[in-house]
């Protein structure tokens, strides 16, 4: 039926669609849904704490027996850098003073925590079938904890030299994301965001590059473009913006919104929000400081420097400082339930499959 079906047979799924995790966004109710829909849905872990990941893996092996996918950021915590905080603090400081917020109140600490010793015995608990890492892999002692629960291990490449460096440490089938993606980049051998390759030239080079199974990743939001990545070589496809339309995304109505009006030119990379280049819909903040910033603090950190102004902002029913991640493909999307869009992106793919092969 499908044109490549390694990877379908080697994580024991129907559908060759994967929920991308999406940090925030993707919770129990969507991961629930795709799974049981014959695709592999994606719990992101990457905002949760150990006990917030046990209660939506608890919900989720309650919903379902189908296989699912832990995913987990695996970055470097920042080192301290008192200038560069000195610096975006003067940034910052207009904004704090024309929105009326106390700029001397304490930063939280950011909720994106690399994958560790504790989120590992979670694994080890719930077992999950695959354990996907966004920014690389983690050390190799936590590596082979999670083979030996026999889950499979995913991460995403941004380019060749990353998805042979993955291959190497031993996954067993690598996600090619495109520079068309919404969210974070998974570029972990540069910061080099200049060179960073399309969906459509990454997801071949990579097939030719590596053995093992390649998941096509960046811009893929219908039939068309599912087709697409099966005729550059993938063995399937990871969407995450067309499923932050679903009912079950938990985002803001003005997030919502924001996807519904987003035109194709409209989202950029930017490091500001977080301080690590991600995409998403052009904003004031991104406007006026970035898209990418010199001194935006490094990754997690941005993000908790901002929680004050975004809060107000947004009580205000402005999204002038709030993250609104997209891919460039947010047009595309329809506004339906997780499990319907799965089976519809499946059976629109195979159908318009059908009519290529009728006419050659
Ligand atoms: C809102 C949002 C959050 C994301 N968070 C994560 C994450 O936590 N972990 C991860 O591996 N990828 C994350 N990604 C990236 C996706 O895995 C995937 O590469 C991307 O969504 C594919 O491009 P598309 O958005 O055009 O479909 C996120 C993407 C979006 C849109």
């Amino acid at each position: 039926m499908w044109p490549n079906d390694r990877f379908i047979k080697m994580f024991n799924i129907e559908l060759p669609i994967i929920q991308a995790p999406m940090a925030g966004t993707a919770l129990s109710d969507m991961v629930v849904a795709v799974s049981q829909a014959g695709g592999l849905g994606s719990l992101a872990c990457g905002l949760l704490s150990v006990e917030n990941a046990r209660k939506e893996l608890e919900t989720i092996r309650r919903k379902t027996s189908r296989p699912i996918n832990a995913n987990f950021f695996c970055h470097q915590p920042p080192q301290e850098d008192h200038a560069r905080e000195i610096n975006w603090r003067r940034c910052l400081d207009a904004y704090y003073i024309q929105l009326q917020v106390d700029s001397n109140i304490s930063i939280p600490n950011s909720a994106r925590a690399p994958f560790d010793e504790k989120m590992c015995d979670l694994v080890a608990e719930f077992h999950p079938e695959v354990v996907s890492f966004h920014f690389g892999l983690p050390d190799k002692d936590l590596l082979l904890r999670i083979r030996k629960t026999g889950a499979k291990i995913l991460s995403t490449a941004t380019s060749v030299n990353e998805a042979r460096w993955l291959e190497d440490q031993g996954c067993d089938a690598i996600i090619a994301q495109g520079f068309e993606a919404g969210g974070h980049r998974g570029m972990f051998l540069t910061e080099d965001i200049s060179t960073q390759v399309g969906t459509m030239a990454l997801v071949p080079q990579v097939v030719d590059a590596v053995k093992v199974p390649v998941i096509a990743a960046g811009g893929i939001a219908d039939a068309r473009g599912i087709l697409a990545a099966f005729a550059l070589g993938a063995a399937a496809v990871q969407i995450g913006t067309a499923y932050l339309q679903c009912p079950e995304a938990h985002i803001s109505p003005l997030h919502r919104q924001a996807l519904k009006d987003t035109k194709d030119n409209e989202t950029a990379i930017t490091n500001v929000f977080t301080g690590r280049p991600a995409r998403a819909i052009v904003n004031r903040f991104m406007r006026e400081v970035g898209p990418m910033s010199d001194v935006a603090p490094k990754f997690p950190l941005a993000a908790a420097t901002l929680a004050a102004l975004r809060a107000k902002s947004e009580m205000a029913g402005s999204t002038d400082f709030t993250p609104l991640w997209s891919g460039q493909s947010a047009r595309l999307s329809r506004e339906l339930p997780a499990a319907d869009l799965t089976k519809q992106l499946a059976a629109a793919a195979l159908e318009k499959l059908k009519l290529l092969q009728t006419i050659a």
